[in-house]
């Protein structure tokens, strides 16, 4: 889920109180062709897909002009933090808890005392300052290919496939993507450093290194390897574009610890210029529009109350057993998992 600055295109479709970038490198600048009556709030946002859907009806229901402007999740850490008092940037959404931690250290959010939030979305996926909030969760999982292996055969833990057996039959994402690196946090969280030191030399011997979710789905439809590691969602969208894909999806360690749950989520900046209205955003995130913050994008709301949608209620189900890690741990770890990566020798 990487990205550079969005064109315009993408925001067109808002009607009002757009962004426009009058430049695409070089940190451009932000103009805003607004105009409209109304209070303005302004949304950097590092999570992409099925965003826009969201601000607009956003706008429709509350009444209020969303600005936005997408981007690389550091990239735009750092924009938010060189901008300062001066940021246009109420809210800061983006993917990953440990992104979100990052964004804490960083002093980029304000604490938000908000029944709502509290209430609605489970502590483990919330800051225990308040700083920030899970607003949908994305599992990363085992997937195999349902041709090559049967599932009976698939084995259910992250630990499991650095055995020796599963050598040359294995595909794993690298270890600068931030999905990874909360993965191996979750796991030095459960298992410790020594053992998962041991895990990630076993992975590195056994693994073909993919640089995206997608590259490595279409690797295994096509044979390439066995079994994998993604999130769920990038099954759930490839299973919708091509349903006969000969890809199945295992939940992981569901005789332990559960599954590795990640999540999307934000908070408001601490430059906010409108501290309510971020804050009535996130709200708003986090019940009403749970059913379209999650839509697009396949993944389960963060929202315990609201159902997720169809596709994955019907093809991967809900009934499965989660980490109850609390997300800013997948943050402290990030260092560590990291390090212990680069010891391994992991991609
Ligand atoms: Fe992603």
């Amino acid at each position: 889920m990487s990205g550079r600055w969005t064109d315009v295109s993408k925001s067109r479709q808002l009607g009002i109180g757009v962004l426009a970038l009058a430049a695409l490198s070089g940190g451009g600048r932000l103009t805003s062709c607004g105009g409209d009556s109304g209070p303005t709030l302004t949304v950097y946002s590092g999570r992409h897909y099925g965003i826009e859907s969201a601000f607009e009806e956003y706008e429709d229901e509350a009444g209020v002009n969303v600005e936005f402007l997408t981007g690389n999740d550091a990239e735009l850490r750092e924009r938010i933090a060189a901008e300062g008092d001066e940021t246009e940037a109420d809210v800061y959404l983006t993917v990953d808890a440990g992104n979100l931690w990052k964004a804490a250290e960083d002093e980029l959010f304000q604490p938000i005392q908000s029944e709502i939030l509290d209430s609605g979305i489970p502590s483990e996926l919330r800051d225990s300052e308040s700083r920030w909030f899970g607003l949908a969760v994305r599992s990363r999982t085992i997937v195999y290919n349902t041709d090559l292996v049967d599932r009976a055969d698939v084995p259910t833990t992250y630990e499991a496939l650095a055995e020796p057996e599963y050598e040359g039959r294995l595909c794993l994402r690298n270890s600068s993507n931030d999905y990874q690196q909360s993965l191996v946090a979750s796991m030095i969280a459960a298992d410790g450093e020594e053992q998962t030191l041991e895990v990630l030399e076993g992975w590195t011997a056994n693994a073909d290194i993919f640089a995206n979710d997608v590259a490595l789905l279409e690797a295994m439809a096509a044979g390439a390897c066995e079994i994998g590691v993604v999130n769920h969602y990038y099954l759930a969208r490839l299973l919708e574009e091509q349903p006969d894909t000969p890809i199945g999806l295992v939940w992981a360690e569901q005789d332990g610890r559960g599954v590795h749950v990640n999540i999307s989520g934000g908070g408001v900046t601490r430059f906010a210029d409108n501290v309510d209205l971020g804050q009535q955003f996130l709200e708003w995130l986090a019940t009403e529009g749970q059913d379209t913050l999650v839509a697009d994008n396949h993944e389960y709301p963060a929202n315990p109350a609201v159902e997720p949608e169809p596709l994955i209620r019907e093809t991967f189900g809900t009934d499965f057993k989660r980490d109850a890690l609390r997300a800013d741990v997948l943050g402290s770890y990030n260092a560590a998992a990291v390090q212990l990566m680069d010891e391994a020798g992991f991609g």
